[in-house]
């Protein structure tokens, strides 16, 4: 389970204020090895891979925390014995983080990406270390425009794309999608309607 400690700081005072913290998170993070925790779930929208067509290209878009689906998608592709789903399309990881320390699965999705290397891509955007290309922070945004080509090439060969992180990330990611389907001569909102239609897009 991967959670992250919410705690709120008072925007006035800057200073931590314990009456709002986040109670899942902190209510985990205190537990201790060995306690018994009851949990349920899942709960609302629920995110799952789709297994029909096992040669399928998934590209995964995510930001943080927001990985987590799609840790729990690649060890289905590539670590998991499923005899009704042996994969052989192409999974692609594009990942937003602040700073190399803050990469979660590291070791997980190198050792895939050598051990998978035909069905396996991983692109990581180092917000606070790396630069795009005006000089501004890295974001997962300005990796999908360095790559929008291929993206787009395989968007039109029927792949799914997902988005998981925070909410904020959106914005900026459809303008990038929207600036790249212009620059080929494309509407997006018509693409985008499209890929929701087919479910080939999960947000
Ligand atoms: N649905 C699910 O199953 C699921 C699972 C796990 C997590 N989540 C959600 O995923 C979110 C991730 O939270 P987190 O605390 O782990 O993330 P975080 O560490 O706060 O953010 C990750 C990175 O995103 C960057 N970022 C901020 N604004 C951005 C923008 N507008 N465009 C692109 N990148 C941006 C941040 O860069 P800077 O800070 O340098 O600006 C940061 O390095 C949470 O909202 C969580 O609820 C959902």
């Amino acid at each position: 389970m991967c959670v992250r400690r919410a705690v709120y700081y008072d925007p006035d005072t800057a200073k931590e204020d314990p009456s709002k913290q986040g109670v899942c998170s902190n209510f985990l993070c205190n537990s201790k090895p060995g306690d018994k925790i009851k949990i349920t779930g899942p709960s609302g929208k629920i995110i799952l891979l789709p297994e029909d067509d096992p040669n399928a290209t998934h590209i995964m878009i995510a930001n943080g925390t927001g990985v987590v689906p799609f840790r729990g998608y690649l060890r289905r592709m590539f670590m998991e014995s499923v005899p009704k789903f042996k994969f052989g399309g192409l999974a692609w990881l594009f990942l937003g983080v602040a700073n190399t320390d803050s990469i979660l699965y590291d070791d997980e999705f190198t050792k895939y990406l050598k051990d998978y290397p035909d069905n396996f891509r991983y692109d990581k955007a180092l917000n606070r270390e790396q630069k795009n290309r005006s000089g501004g922070k890295m974001y997962v945004q300005d990796k999908i425009e360095e790559y929008s080509d291929e993206i787009f090439k395989l968007l039109d060969n029927g792949a799914h794309i997902y988005f998981c992180g925070l909410k904020g990330m959106m914005p900026g990611i459809q303008d990038t999608l929207k600036k790249v389907a212009e620059q080929r001569g494309e509407n997006w909102e018509e693409k985008l309607s499209q890929l929701k239609k087919n479910k080939t897009m999960e947000c």
